[in-house]
């Protein structure tokens, strides 16, 4: 092991204590290695958690595995070279067996190293690869084409694929990506990435953020909410290409909206949206948005979870066994430690009566406190019993107005659009 604790920047900007990111640990085999992926029993995606760069690690998701067994989960976007340079890869790709359904994002732009990095992805048995093509950080996307800059390439695109799809093994390779870049911004040039994606590789499924991104001039924050959203664009994406897939992703908040959109009528005929990936309110707030997905979603007669006080103590078992797996040093360090463990759970009561309260209740014990049992013992006294056991809230299934004015919108015309809107 090596390092004195000083902190490094990994490629995609992370703060990672040096110590961390070179702890030796090749000799660990990954447990996710067990249970070998396999798509064909998987549920369809139709609902899933985006990948959020700090947010959906792997507690985050082991938190959202509670709750429903059929969402997809994303992690938090890999670069390439991390992977490849790193020796602790489980730091990176480790899962627990029970996160599949679970897709790997990865980020790079050259297609070798993607490959190189994509078989070790296969490895640990995900059920997807996916490819980002909608960051928008200057971070990312200063550093050569990167993220969304890629949607400008769409060959080399194609070529990331490719290379990817030769190395992972059967595992499928998608993208997720925006509507357009800067300038680029009409449904002529979707279209046409989309074309040239899909022919030029095995891609078949694109999950789409349904707003254009602007690579100077806007933060990544402000990218994520200023440019408008156009989900009409998707059913027009359905209707040119009713052999693909395609979700919807931006701005979705709840359940109802997810099966409001599920629901959507395309025009051909064709099935519709394959999926909704949720990205914020999924972290904000986990048990509006998850709590109920397997019922409300998928039609199980029942959730995982009967109510937040089990989940809590469930989530709490799995977060003490995980205190230190990745380093442990004399000094009492421990990566990851408690704080990290409950970070995931702090949106779980998200407006609810004492809500507040209950956070700064658990930020003060996590001072002192040695394990997420210990928090919760102490802190969960703070909230109304009957909040902590209130189930997860039943929701109408029919199509709703809850995306204003979507079924009113004209979809995209490829000849009008190409001349008035490029
Ligand atoms: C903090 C944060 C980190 C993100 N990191 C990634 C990432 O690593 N890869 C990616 O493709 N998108 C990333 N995104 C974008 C989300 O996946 C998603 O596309 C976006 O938030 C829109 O969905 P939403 O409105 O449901 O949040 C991130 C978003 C946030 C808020």
């Amino acid at each position: 092991m090596q390092g004195g604790g000083t902190v490094v920047v990994t490629e995609h900007g992370k703060r990672l204590r040096k110590d961390v990111v070179t702890v030796e640990a090749a000799s660990i085999v990954p447990e996710s290695r067990v249970e070998e992926s396999s798509i064909e029993k998987m549920p369809p995606q139709k609902l899933s958690v985006a990948p959020m760069m700090d947010y959906t690690d792997v507690h985050y998701r082991q938190l959202a595995r509670l709750m429903s067994k059929n969402t997809w989960l994303y992690t938090e976007m890999v670069v390439d070279k991390t992977i490849l340079y790193n020796t602790n890869r489980d730091k990176f790709l480790w899962f627990p067996p029970e996160q599949h359904p679970i897709s790997c994002q990865l980020g790079g732009s050259d297609p070798e190293t993607l490959a190189e990095a994509t078989k070790y992805v296969a490895e640990y048995g995900y059920d997807e690869i996916n490819l980002n093509c909608g960051c928008p950080s200057d971070r990312v996307a200063g550093a050569g084409c990167f993220g969304a800059a890629m949607m400008l390439q769409p060959e080399l695109v194609a070529a990331c694929c490719s290379a990817m799809a030769r190395e992972s093994k059967g595992i499928p390779i998608t993208v997720k990506c925006r509507i357009g870049v800067d300038d680029q911004d009409s449904y002529k040039f979707l279209h046409r990435f989309v074309q040239i994606v899909s022919k030029e590789s095995p891609v078949t499924h694109f999950i789409i953020h349904a707003r254009k991104c602007l690579l100077k001039g806007l933060n990544p924050h402000q990218n994520r909410t200023i440019p408008p959203l156009k989900y009409e664009w998707l059913l027009a994406l359905k209707r040119d290409f009713p052999h693909l897939q395609f979700s919807l992703n931006g701005g979705v908040l709840t359940l109802d909206e997810t099966v409001a959109a599920l629901q959507f009528p395309c025009p051909n005929e064709t099935d519709g949206i394959h999926g909704v990936m949720i990205g914020r309110a999924a972290y904000s707030n986990p048990w509006r948005v998850l709590g109920g997905a397997d019922v409300d979603v998928w039609g199980e007669p029942s959730n995982p979870c009967k109510n937040r006080k089990d989940l809590l103590y469930e989530y709490a078992s799995y977060a003490d066994g995980m205190i230190g797996k990745w380093c442990r040093k004399e000094d009492g360090f421990k990566s990851p430690n408690v704080r990290v463990l409950t970070k995931p759970l702090l949106g779980m009561f998200t407006g609810e009566p004492r809500g507040k309260k209950w956070r700064a209740a658990v930020d003060t014990a996590l001072k002192t406190d040695e394990s997420v049992t210990e928090i919760l013992d102490k802190t969960l006294h703070v909230l109304p019993e009957d909040i902590l056991l209130k189930g997860p809230g039943k929701v109408p299934t029919a199509v709703d107005t809850k995306i204003p004015g979507l079924l009113a919108m004209p979809l995209p015309d490829l000849e009008k659009t190409a001349e008035t809107n490029s």
